[in-house]
Protein backbone atom coordinates (compact mmCIF):
# COMPACT_ATOMS: atom_id res chain seq x y z
CA UNK A 1 0.00 0.00 0.00
CA UNK A 2 1.11 3.41 -0.89
CA UNK A 3 0.69 6.66 0.57
CA UNK A 4 -0.60 7.19 4.72
CA UNK A 5 -3.09 4.99 6.64
CA UNK A 6 -5.94 6.95 7.46
CA UNK A 7 -6.95 6.14 10.48
CA UNK A 8 -9.93 6.62 12.78
CA UNK A 9 -10.74 5.89 16.50
CA UNK A 10 -13.98 5.30 18.60
CA UNK A 11 -14.02 5.65 22.42
CA UNK A 12 -11.89 8.54 23.39
CA UNK A 13 -11.49 7.38 26.98
CA UNK A 14 -8.08 6.81 28.96
CA UNK A 15 -6.78 4.11 26.44
CA UNK A 16 -7.14 5.79 23.66
CA UNK A 17 -4.22 8.79 24.37
CA UNK A 18 -1.71 5.75 24.00
CA UNK A 19 -3.40 5.18 20.21
CA UNK A 20 -3.23 8.81 19.27
CA UNK A 21 0.41 9.20 20.40
CA UNK A 22 1.17 5.72 18.30
CA UNK A 23 -0.28 7.33 15.57
CA UNK A 24 1.27 10.33 15.75
CA UNK A 25 4.74 8.62 16.24
CA UNK A 26 4.36 6.95 12.72
CA UNK A 27 5.95 8.60 9.79
CA UNK A 28 2.72 6.77 7.43
CA UNK A 29 -0.34 6.72 9.82
CA UNK A 30 -2.37 10.03 10.32
CA UNK A 31 -5.63 10.43 12.76
CA UNK A 32 -8.15 11.91 10.98
CA UNK A 33 -11.41 11.55 12.89
CA UNK A 34 -12.81 10.55 16.32
CA UNK A 35 -16.04 9.49 17.80
CA UNK A 36 -17.27 8.71 21.22
CA UNK A 37 -20.31 8.40 23.23
CA UNK A 38 -19.42 11.83 25.10
CA UNK A 39 -19.50 14.85 22.32
CA UNK A 40 -17.37 16.60 24.70
CA UNK A 41 -14.73 13.70 25.28
CA UNK A 42 -14.13 13.46 21.82
CA UNK A 43 -13.83 17.19 21.28
CA UNK A 44 -11.51 17.04 24.21
CA UNK A 45 -9.80 14.41 22.45
CA UNK A 46 -9.27 15.57 19.26
CA UNK A 47 -8.27 19.27 20.51
CA UNK A 48 -5.68 17.40 22.28
CA UNK A 49 -4.16 15.56 19.81
CA UNK A 50 -4.62 17.78 16.83
CA UNK A 51 -7.31 15.45 15.27
CA UNK A 52 -9.41 17.33 12.22
CA UNK A 53 -12.68 15.39 12.70
CA UNK A 54 -14.98 15.08 15.47
CA UNK A 55 -18.18 12.46 15.11
CA UNK A 56 -21.22 12.27 16.82
CA UNK A 57 -21.67 8.79 15.36
CA UNK A 58 -19.42 6.02 14.36
CA UNK A 59 -21.75 5.06 11.61
CA UNK A 60 -21.23 8.40 10.74
CA UNK A 61 -17.41 8.54 10.70
CA UNK A 62 -17.42 5.66 8.47
CA UNK A 63 -19.75 7.08 5.93
CA UNK A 64 -17.70 10.35 5.69
CA UNK A 65 -14.41 9.31 6.14
CA UNK A 66 -13.66 5.83 5.06
CA UNK A 67 -10.76 5.25 7.40
CA UNK A 68 -7.99 2.27 6.24
CA UNK A 69 -7.82 1.33 10.12
CA UNK A 70 -9.84 1.66 12.68
CA UNK A 71 -8.78 1.82 16.90
CA UNK A 72 -11.65 0.46 18.61
CA UNK A 73 -10.90 1.51 22.51
CA UNK A 74 -14.33 1.32 23.89
CA UNK A 75 -14.98 -1.27 26.38
CA UNK A 76 -15.55 -4.59 25.70
CA UNK A 77 -19.56 -4.59 24.94
CA UNK A 78 -19.37 -2.72 21.58
CA UNK A 79 -16.28 -4.30 20.40
CA UNK A 80 -18.11 -6.75 17.78
CA UNK A 81 -20.63 -4.28 16.87
CA UNK A 82 -18.35 -1.58 15.95
CA UNK A 83 -15.88 -4.39 14.65
CA UNK A 84 -18.61 -5.47 12.15
CA UNK A 85 -19.50 -2.30 10.85
CA UNK A 86 -15.48 -1.11 10.07
CA UNK A 87 -14.97 -4.63 7.99
CA UNK A 88 -18.12 -3.90 6.28
CA UNK A 89 -16.83 -0.26 5.44
CA UNK A 90 -13.57 -2.00 4.38
CA UNK A 91 -11.12 -0.83 7.30
CA UNK A 92 -8.78 -2.99 9.01
CA UNK A 93 -9.32 -3.10 12.40
CA UNK A 94 -7.01 -3.06 16.02
CA UNK A 95 -9.07 -3.89 19.14
CA UNK A 96 -8.41 -2.80 22.69
CA UNK A 97 -7.81 -6.18 24.70
CA UNK A 98 -10.21 -7.66 25.76
CA UNK A 99 -11.25 -8.26 21.94
CA UNK A 100 -14.68 -8.98 22.66
CA UNK A 101 -17.06 -8.93 25.31
CA UNK A 102 -17.89 -13.57 24.70
CA UNK A 103 -16.27 -16.28 22.53
CA UNK A 104 -19.18 -16.39 20.10
CA UNK A 105 -18.39 -12.62 19.40
CA UNK A 106 -14.22 -12.87 18.44
CA UNK A 107 -15.52 -15.64 16.04
CA UNK A 108 -18.12 -13.70 14.31
CA UNK A 109 -15.15 -10.83 14.23
CA UNK A 110 -12.56 -13.24 12.77
CA UNK A 111 -15.41 -14.47 10.55
CA UNK A 112 -16.40 -10.99 9.31
CA UNK A 113 -12.21 -9.54 8.75
CA UNK A 114 -11.98 -12.93 6.41
CA UNK A 115 -15.31 -12.22 4.57
CA UNK A 116 -14.42 -8.59 3.90
CA UNK A 117 -10.11 -9.42 2.95
CA UNK A 118 -9.45 -7.21 6.19
CA UNK A 119 -7.11 -7.62 9.32
CA UNK A 120 -8.03 -7.70 12.86
CA UNK A 121 -4.89 -7.19 15.11
CA UNK A 122 -5.73 -7.37 19.08
CA UNK A 123 -3.78 -4.91 21.53
CA UNK A 124 -2.12 -7.41 24.63
CA UNK A 125 0.52 -5.21 24.27
CA UNK A 126 3.19 -7.22 26.55
CA UNK A 127 3.81 -9.07 24.17
CA UNK A 128 5.88 -6.48 22.45
CA UNK A 129 9.39 -5.66 23.47
CA UNK A 130 12.68 -7.09 22.65
CA UNK A 131 13.00 -9.13 26.12
CA UNK A 132 9.73 -10.84 25.40
CA UNK A 133 10.60 -11.27 21.91
CA UNK A 134 13.78 -12.96 23.24
CA UNK A 135 12.56 -15.13 25.74
CA UNK A 136 9.98 -16.88 23.27
CA UNK A 137 12.63 -17.25 21.20
CA UNK A 138 15.11 -18.96 23.54
CA UNK A 139 11.45 -21.29 24.55
CA UNK A 140 10.68 -22.04 21.31
CA UNK A 141 14.63 -22.84 20.36
CA UNK A 142 14.39 -25.46 23.58
CA UNK A 143 17.83 -23.88 24.34
CA UNK A 144 16.41 -23.33 28.47
CA UNK A 145 14.91 -27.42 27.57
CA UNK A 146 11.56 -28.08 28.48
CA UNK A 147 9.25 -25.55 30.60
CA UNK A 148 7.92 -27.36 33.50
CA UNK A 149 6.45 -24.94 36.23
CA UNK A 150 4.87 -21.70 35.74
CA UNK A 151 3.23 -18.91 38.40
CA UNK A 152 1.38 -15.75 36.36
CA UNK A 153 0.70 -13.15 38.76
CA UNK A 154 -1.62 -10.08 38.43
CA UNK A 155 -1.69 -8.53 41.92
CA UNK A 156 -3.10 -4.95 41.60
CA UNK A 157 -5.01 -2.70 43.49
CA UNK A 158 -8.74 -0.88 42.44
CA UNK A 159 -10.17 1.21 44.76
CA UNK A 160 -14.00 1.48 44.94
CA UNK A 161 -13.86 4.79 42.77
CA UNK A 162 -12.59 2.45 39.75
CA UNK A 163 -15.37 0.54 40.01
CA UNK A 164 -17.50 3.37 40.32
CA UNK A 165 -17.28 3.85 36.68
CA UNK A 166 -20.85 2.66 35.19
CA UNK A 167 -19.38 -0.35 32.99
CA UNK A 168 -17.26 -1.57 34.94
CA UNK A 169 -17.88 -4.79 37.43
CA UNK A 170 -20.95 -6.03 35.96
CA UNK A 171 -21.14 -8.85 33.60
CA UNK A 172 -23.10 -7.50 30.94
CA UNK A 173 -21.10 -4.67 30.35
CA UNK A 174 -17.66 -4.89 31.15
CA UNK A 175 -17.80 -8.92 30.14
CA UNK A 176 -16.11 -10.06 33.41
CA UNK A 177 -14.14 -9.42 36.49
CA UNK A 178 -10.57 -8.89 37.04
CA UNK A 179 -9.83 -12.38 35.39
CA UNK A 180 -10.87 -10.98 32.21
CA UNK A 181 -9.98 -6.98 32.97
CA UNK A 182 -6.46 -6.88 34.34
CA UNK A 183 -5.06 -10.89 34.90
CA UNK A 184 -5.77 -11.65 31.27
CA UNK A 185 -2.57 -9.09 29.99
CA UNK A 186 -0.15 -11.64 32.35
CA UNK A 187 -2.25 -14.45 30.92
CA UNK A 188 -1.70 -13.92 27.22
CA UNK A 189 2.30 -12.86 27.92
CA UNK A 190 2.57 -16.56 29.75
CA UNK A 191 0.61 -18.31 26.70
CA UNK A 192 2.94 -16.23 24.15
CA UNK A 193 5.46 -17.55 25.76
CA UNK A 194 4.19 -20.74 26.21
CA UNK A 195 1.67 -21.90 23.40
CA UNK A 196 -1.41 -23.45 23.24
CA UNK A 197 -3.30 -24.10 26.88
CA UNK A 198 -4.49 -27.73 27.68
CA UNK A 199 -6.44 -27.78 30.78
CA UNK A 200 -8.05 -24.92 33.25
CA UNK A 201 -9.42 -25.20 36.59
CA UNK A 202 -10.54 -22.39 38.15
CA UNK A 203 -12.13 -20.30 41.12
CA UNK A 204 -13.96 -16.78 41.15
CA UNK A 205 -13.62 -14.83 44.73
CA UNK A 206 -15.02 -11.78 45.70
CA UNK A 207 -13.19 -10.92 48.41
CA UNK A 208 -13.98 -7.09 49.24
CA UNK A 209 -15.43 -4.88 46.00
CA UNK A 210 -18.77 -4.14 45.21
CA UNK A 211 -19.05 -5.90 42.01
CA UNK A 212 -21.17 -8.35 40.30
CA UNK A 213 -17.86 -9.74 39.04
CA UNK A 214 -15.23 -11.63 40.99
CA UNK A 215 -12.33 -8.96 42.49
CA UNK A 216 -9.97 -11.99 42.69
CA UNK A 217 -9.44 -15.57 41.00
CA UNK A 218 -6.98 -18.63 41.39
CA UNK A 219 -6.29 -21.08 38.91
CA UNK A 220 -3.95 -23.86 37.55
CA UNK A 221 -3.52 -23.80 33.25
CA UNK A 222 -1.47 -26.70 31.98
CA UNK A 223 0.52 -26.48 28.56
CA UNK A 224 0.26 -28.84 25.66
CA UNK A 225 4.48 -28.44 25.78
CA UNK A 226 3.71 -29.88 29.14
CA UNK A 227 4.21 -26.99 32.04
CA UNK A 228 2.01 -26.57 34.66
CA UNK A 229 1.28 -22.45 35.42
CA UNK A 230 -0.59 -21.22 38.85
CA UNK A 231 -2.49 -18.04 37.74
CA UNK A 232 -3.80 -15.89 40.50
CA UNK A 233 -5.53 -12.62 39.91
CA UNK A 234 -6.85 -9.37 42.01
CA UNK A 235 -7.95 -6.29 42.28
CA UNK A 236 -7.46 -5.84 46.05
CA UNK A 237 -3.49 -6.23 46.43
CA UNK A 238 -1.87 -2.90 48.15
CA UNK A 239 1.86 -4.50 47.10
CA UNK A 240 1.43 -4.19 43.18
CA UNK A 241 3.00 -6.44 40.91
CA UNK A 242 2.89 -7.93 37.75
CA UNK A 243 4.68 -10.91 37.03
CA UNK A 244 5.60 -14.29 35.63
CA UNK A 245 7.97 -16.97 36.37
CA UNK A 246 8.82 -20.58 34.54
CA UNK A 247 10.98 -23.12 35.49
CA UNK A 248 12.70 -24.64 32.46
CA UNK A 249 15.49 -27.67 32.91
CA UNK A 250 18.15 -25.61 32.95
CA UNK A 251 17.16 -22.23 33.84
CA UNK A 252 14.17 -20.13 35.74
CA UNK A 253 13.27 -16.76 33.72
CA UNK A 254 11.63 -14.33 35.37
CA UNK A 255 9.40 -11.08 34.55
CA UNK A 256 8.59 -8.41 37.78
CA UNK A 257 7.09 -5.18 36.49
CA UNK A 258 3.60 -3.07 37.07
CA UNK A 259 2.15 -2.18 33.23
CA UNK A 260 5.53 -2.68 31.11
CA UNK A 261 8.57 -4.31 30.97
CA UNK A 262 12.13 -3.80 29.63
CA UNK A 263 15.35 -5.64 29.73
CA UNK A 264 15.69 -4.44 33.64
CA UNK A 265 12.77 -6.23 34.30
CA UNK A 266 13.40 -9.56 33.07
CA UNK A 267 16.35 -12.08 34.62
CA UNK A 268 16.95 -15.80 33.44
CA UNK A 269 19.00 -17.45 35.87
CA UNK A 270 20.48 -20.97 35.11
CA UNK A 271 20.02 -24.11 36.93
CA UNK A 272 23.03 -25.91 38.98
CA UNK A 273 25.81 -27.24 36.48
CA UNK A 274 23.81 -24.92 33.70
CA UNK A 275 25.97 -22.18 34.49
CA UNK A 276 28.23 -21.99 31.38
CA UNK A 277 25.21 -21.59 28.97
CA UNK A 278 23.97 -18.68 30.60
CA UNK A 279 26.03 -16.30 28.65
CA UNK A 280 24.31 -18.04 24.97
CA UNK A 281 21.14 -16.69 26.70
CA UNK A 282 21.73 -13.01 27.28
CA UNK A 283 19.67 -10.67 26.16
CA UNK A 284 20.54 -8.55 23.03
CA UNK A 285 21.99 -5.02 23.23
CA UNK A 286 19.50 -2.86 21.89
CA UNK A 287 16.23 -2.72 23.66
CA UNK A 288 12.72 -1.56 22.94
CA UNK A 289 9.95 -1.89 25.99
CA UNK A 290 6.66 -3.35 25.98
CA UNK A 291 3.93 -0.58 24.73
CA UNK A 292 1.10 0.07 22.52
CA UNK A 293 3.75 2.44 20.52
CA UNK A 294 5.91 -0.73 19.31
CA UNK A 295 2.60 -2.89 18.71
CA UNK A 296 0.58 0.18 16.67
CA UNK A 297 4.03 0.37 14.59
CA UNK A 298 4.38 -2.68 13.84
CA UNK A 299 0.84 -3.47 12.35
CA UNK A 300 0.80 -0.18 10.38
CA UNK A 301 4.21 -1.49 8.85
CA UNK A 302 2.91 -4.64 8.22
CA UNK A 303 -0.37 -3.21 6.94
CA UNK A 304 1.01 -0.51 4.36
CA UNK A 305 3.97 -3.33 3.28
CA UNK A 306 0.97 -5.78 2.52
CA UNK A 307 2.71 -8.53 4.95
CA UNK A 308 0.76 -10.89 7.57
CA UNK A 309 0.65 -9.01 10.84
CA UNK A 310 3.14 -9.49 13.43
CA UNK A 311 2.64 -12.06 16.24
CA UNK A 312 2.78 -10.08 18.27
CA UNK A 313 -1.51 -8.79 17.31
CA UNK A 314 -2.78 -11.66 15.89
CA UNK A 315 -3.72 -14.97 18.54
CA UNK A 316 -6.77 -12.98 20.07
CA UNK A 317 -8.14 -16.01 21.20
CA UNK A 318 -5.71 -17.88 23.22
CA UNK A 319 -5.19 -15.96 26.31
CA UNK A 320 -9.03 -15.07 25.85
CA UNK A 321 -9.85 -18.98 25.68
CA UNK A 322 -8.19 -19.94 28.79
CA UNK A 323 -9.69 -16.50 30.48
CA UNK A 324 -13.27 -18.13 29.30
CA UNK A 325 -12.04 -21.44 30.60
CA UNK A 326 -11.25 -19.95 34.14
CA UNK A 327 -15.12 -18.74 34.31
CA UNK A 328 -16.39 -21.78 32.79
CA UNK A 329 -14.68 -23.64 35.61
CA UNK A 330 -15.32 -21.98 38.39
CA UNK A 331 -18.57 -21.89 37.29
CA UNK A 332 -18.75 -26.03 37.43
CA UNK A 333 -16.92 -25.51 40.95
CA UNK A 334 -13.84 -26.07 39.56
CA UNK A 335 -14.03 -28.67 36.87
CA UNK A 336 -11.27 -29.20 34.51
CA UNK A 337 -11.93 -27.28 31.30
CA UNK A 338 -10.44 -28.43 27.74
CA UNK A 339 -9.95 -26.50 24.75
CA UNK A 340 -12.95 -29.03 23.44
CA UNK A 341 -15.14 -28.61 26.50
CA UNK A 342 -14.49 -24.62 25.61
CA UNK A 343 -15.96 -25.33 21.61
CA UNK A 344 -18.75 -27.15 22.81
CA UNK A 345 -19.73 -24.81 26.12
CA UNK A 346 -23.57 -24.79 25.91
CA UNK A 347 -23.07 -21.23 28.20
CA UNK A 348 -19.63 -19.79 28.33
CA UNK A 349 -19.02 -18.99 24.66
CA UNK A 350 -21.72 -16.92 24.75
CA UNK A 351 -21.41 -15.03 28.12
CA UNK A 352 -18.75 -15.56 31.14
CA UNK A 353 -21.42 -14.91 33.75
CA UNK A 354 -20.37 -17.24 36.40
CA UNK A 355 -21.21 -18.05 40.60
CA UNK A 356 -18.57 -16.12 42.26
CA UNK A 357 -17.67 -17.18 45.86
CA UNK A 358 -18.49 -14.24 48.16
CA UNK A 359 -15.68 -14.36 51.11
CA UNK A 360 -16.79 -10.35 51.88
CA UNK A 361 -17.09 -10.88 56.21
N1 LIG B 1 -4.11 -2.42 26.71
C1 LIG B 1 -4.19 -1.76 27.87
O1 LIG B 1 -3.20 -1.59 28.60
C2 LIG B 1 -5.51 -1.21 28.31
C3 LIG B 1 -5.56 -0.27 29.36
C4 LIG B 1 -6.80 0.24 29.73
C5 LIG B 1 -7.95 -0.18 29.07
N2 LIG B 1 -7.86 -1.09 28.07
C6 LIG B 1 -9.07 -1.55 27.35
O2 LIG B 1 -9.50 -0.47 26.52
C7 LIG B 1 -10.93 -0.43 26.47
C8 LIG B 1 -11.40 0.93 26.98
O3 LIG B 1 -10.93 1.10 28.31
P1 LIG B 1 -10.72 2.57 28.93
O4 LIG B 1 -10.06 2.33 30.24
O5 LIG B 1 -10.09 3.47 27.94
O6 LIG B 1 -12.24 2.98 29.19
P2 LIG B 1 -12.83 4.46 29.36
O7 LIG B 1 -14.12 4.30 30.07
O8 LIG B 1 -11.79 5.40 29.91
O9 LIG B 1 -13.11 4.92 27.85
C9 LIG B 1 -14.07 4.29 27.03
C10 LIG B 1 -14.66 5.37 26.13
O10 LIG B 1 -15.54 4.73 25.20
C11 LIG B 1 -16.73 5.54 25.09
N3 LIG B 1 -17.80 4.64 24.64
C12 LIG B 1 -18.41 3.65 25.33
N4 LIG B 1 -19.30 3.02 24.54
C13 LIG B 1 -19.24 3.60 23.34
C14 LIG B 1 -19.90 3.39 22.12
N5 LIG B 1 -20.80 2.40 21.98
N6 LIG B 1 -19.60 4.20 21.08
C15 LIG B 1 -18.70 5.20 21.21
N7 LIG B 1 -18.02 5.45 22.36
C16 LIG B 1 -18.30 4.66 23.39
C17 LIG B 1 -16.92 6.13 26.46
O11 LIG B 1 -17.72 7.31 26.39
C18 LIG B 1 -15.49 6.42 26.89
O12 LIG B 1 -15.07 7.71 26.50
C19 LIG B 1 -11.41 -1.62 27.30
O13 LIG B 1 -11.62 -2.74 26.45
C20 LIG B 1 -10.25 -1.87 28.24
O14 LIG B 1 -10.17 -3.23 28.71
C21 LIG B 1 -6.66 -1.59 27.67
Amino acid sequence: MTGTLRVALVGTGSVAHKHADAVAAHPRAELVAVTDHTRAAADAFAVRHGVPAVYDDFAALLDAEHPDVVLICTPPGPHRGQALAAFAAGAHVVVEKPPAASLDELDEMRAAAVAADRQLAVVFQQRTGTAAAHMRALLRSGSLGRPLLAVCDTLWYRGTDYFAVPWRGKWATEGGGTTLGHGIHQLDLLAHLLGDWESVQGRLWRLDRETETEDASTATVTFAGGAVAQVTTSAVSPREVSSIRIDTQKATITVDHLYGHGHDNWAITPAPGFEHEAAAWALPEVEERSDHGPLLRDVFDALLDGRPLPETATEPSRSFEIVAAIYASAAADGAVITPAALADHPTHRRSFASPVDDRRR
